[in-house]
């Protein structure tokens, strides 16, 4: 077995055993629970106990009873979970699986940001460092955004980051003026106008979902704007057969076992020579690497206990305002 600098266990896995049984295995002894997100290879969503957007990742690390949580997403999701869990062990199968928002959100660099801005309430995005998150006032996922946004006063000064593209989106619909963090996604940036509309002209039918990382260009042509979670949950609920998805190829996995009579088809990127619907961090995850992860219990999620303590509160805000919402 060997290990790279940040953990990743890279031993081979033998073509004898049977993957999915093992991976089975492993968690029954364990006690282990995996969670995976919906940008996960299908391979990963099949096999995992939960399959949910950010905000699902954090609740169910909130309320199980599992010794061991696997995180199978990236590297901001294991952190938020082990925050919320700090005394079980908490993996990800990938410790490279990074996020280019909480990556251009440094927090040194927020904490001079802040100190341009006296008497604002720091309201983070999940997808930020736990270094990020103990300097905000509370964290949002996609899903509760507008409403924690809107469970401020209306005149309350506010900064939000590090999504400028979500930012600029939740003062759009709630008529606010937040600060905004100069910061976006590089998968959800790409997504090409000229090729959608030229699409929707091809399907006049089809609707079109969109996650609101994406620019607001993009935005402008969606009929539902929404987390990962809201966009299958509104393709399931909706009459229409066929969708244009604007947003990481992983959820059409889910979007096609809901809805198996239903067309889905991906937003091209503005370079179609790209795999620029997947994110590359996410897809550092692979069966094998949950598999060695669970049978060497690494690579490990640590956080600081202090700095665990500070970034818990405004996770708990968040947590405790979705459920006072039934979100
Ligand atoms: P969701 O919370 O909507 O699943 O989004 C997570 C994410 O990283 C989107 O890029
Ligand atoms: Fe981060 Fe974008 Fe990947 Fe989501 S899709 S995890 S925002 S890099």
């Amino acid at each position: 077995m060997n290990k790279n600098s940040i953990g990743y266990v890279s031993a081979p896995v033998s073509k004898e055993i049977d993957i999915v049984k093992s991976i089975k295995d492993l968690c029954k002894k364990k006690k282990a629970v995996i969670l995976a997100h919906y940008y996960q290879d299908k391979s990963i969503q099949d096999i995992a106990d939960y399959v949910g957007d950010s905000l699902a990742l954090a609740q169910w690390a909130a309320k199980t009873n599992a010794g061991m949580i696997v995180v199978c997403g990236v590297h901001f999701m294991g952190e938020t979970a082990k925050i919320i869990c700090p005394d079980k062990k908490v993996l990800v199968p990938d410790l490279n699986a990074g996020c280019s928002l909480a990556d251009s959100c440094p927090a040194y660099e927020l904490e001079e940001f802040i100190k341009q801005y006296p008497g604002y309430k720091v309201i983070s995005y999940v997808n930020t460092t736990a270094a990020v998150k103990a300097l905000s006032d509370v964290v949002v996922t996609s899903t509760n955004a507008r409403q924690i946004v809107e469970s401020f006063p209306k005149d309350e000064k506010i900064i939000f980051g590090p999504d400028r593209n979500l930012g600029n989106y939740i003062n759009s619909i709630t008529g606010r003026n937040m600060v905004l963090w100069d910061g976006a996604c590089h998968v959800h940036e790409q997504f090409s106008v000229e090729k959608m509309v030229e699409l929707k002209k091809q399907y006049p039918e089809s609707l079109v979902l969109a996650h609101p990382e994406c620019k607001s260009t993009v935005l402008a042509l969606a009929d539902h704007v929404g987390s990962t979670a809201s966009l299958l949950k509104y393709a399931t609920e909706s009459k229409c057969k066929t969708f244009i998805v604007a947003t990481e190829s992983g959820i059409l996995h889910e979007m096609k076992k809901k809805n198996p009579d239903k067309l889905f088809i991906l937003a091209p990127p503005n370079d179609s020579t790209c795999a620029c619907n997947e994110c590359n961090f996410m897809r550092l995850n692979t069966l094998e690497k949950l598999y060695n992860c669970l049978k060497f219990e690494m690579p490990e999620i640590f956080v600081d206990k202090e700095l665990g303590k500070k970034a818990l509160r405004p996770i708990q805000k968040m947590l405790d305002i979705s459920a006072k919402l039934g979100l």
